[in-house]
């Protein structure tokens, strides 16, 4: 990473955070784009907190969901810190909640930050990667990616769409030098964690526990060093691990799982103590 200029969006909290922190400490230049200019400043102090010796932290505030100002917001980045060398798109959103209960719009708004915003960012950076004939581009999705949960059905085709994308990305830009990788981090201890738990159902919650609760710090890790390892998927855990590689195979006996834990759940609730 030394002297590669990393551009996270959704850099200002979490697993974006912490991505911002490790690559710094590699000697990385570090772009920040998200849409809240204080956390922005708090995320770039502790940055150079953490990374004393690592060159100068950019910030640029965007929705990455308004393409014109993520792509204004990009191309101040590279003003000041070169072409993008290393794409991660961390900025992210999620309303769990039953399906009932979850109007449309939050549907929409999860598709335009989770995908689309995702989409503008690559659309961004990729000419300039493959003209250079070399570049990484690092998405966050999730194990709501690989498999559909009780609970997600806001969050979890958004985070499907990163993985439809990512995969027929992938063999698009090898010729070009360009690598595509996607991150299936499980429940990470995370602003956005805490935010969901408000609104997730107990039976999301006791099927997510599976993959237990992760530091933002140790998905970071594993993801760099997964794309250090040119790893198309990146997999945090056994379990998500064992989930990308056998989802398809396993789903029979996932569904019956689920099925079984979120009964559970229910009759715990109707059966009074
Ligand atoms: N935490 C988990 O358990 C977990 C598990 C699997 C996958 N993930 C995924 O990991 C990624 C990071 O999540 P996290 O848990 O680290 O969340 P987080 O701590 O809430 O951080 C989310 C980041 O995204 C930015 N953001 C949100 N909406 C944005 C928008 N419309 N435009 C630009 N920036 C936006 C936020 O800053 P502003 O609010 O200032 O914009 C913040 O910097 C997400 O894609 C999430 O879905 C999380």
């Amino acid at each position: 990473m030394r002297d590669q200029h990393v551009l996270i969006t959704g850099g200002s909290s979490g697993i974006g955070l912490a991505l911002a922190c490790q690559a710094a400490a590699a000697g990385a230049r570090v772009s920040l784009i998200a849409r809240d200019p204080g956390k922005l400043a708090t995320a770039a102090s502790q940055v150079r907190a953490d990374a004393p010796a690592a060159p100068e932290i950019f910030t640029a505030p965007a929705d990455v969901a308004d393409e014109a100002a993520l792509v204004a917001a990009i191309r101040a980045a590279e003003a000041a810190n070169g072409p993008v060398d290393v794409l991660i798109t961390s900025a992210g959103v999620a309303r769990p909640g039953h399906f009932a209960e979850i109007p449309v719009s939050v549907f929409e708004h999860t598709m335009a930050v989770n995908y689309f915003g995702t989409l503008y960012a690559v659309k961004a950076v990729t000419p300039s990667m493959c003209a250079r004939g070399r570049g990484k581009i690092v998405m966050i999705s999730s194990g709501a990616g690989l498999v559909g949960l009780f609970g997600y059905t806001a969050y979890a085709p958004s985070k499907f769409a990163l993985r439809g994308f990512a995969e027929s990305l992938r063999g698009e830009l090898k010729p070009a030098g360009v690598t595509v990788s996607i991150v299936y981090p499980p429940d990470t201890d995370t602003p956005q964690l805490a935010e969901e738990n408000l609104t997730k159902p107990q039976e999301t919650k006791a099927l997510t526990a599976a993959g237990g609760l992760w530091t933002a710090e140790a998905v970071a890790r594993a993801t760099l060093e997964g794309v250090r390892r040119g790893r198309f998927a990146v997999t945090p855990g056994v379990q998500l691990t064992a989930l990308a590689w056998l989802h398809s195979l396993i789903a029979p006996v996932l569904r019956w799982s689920f099925d079984r834990t979120t009964a559970q759940v229910r009759q715990r609730s109707v059966t009074p103590r």
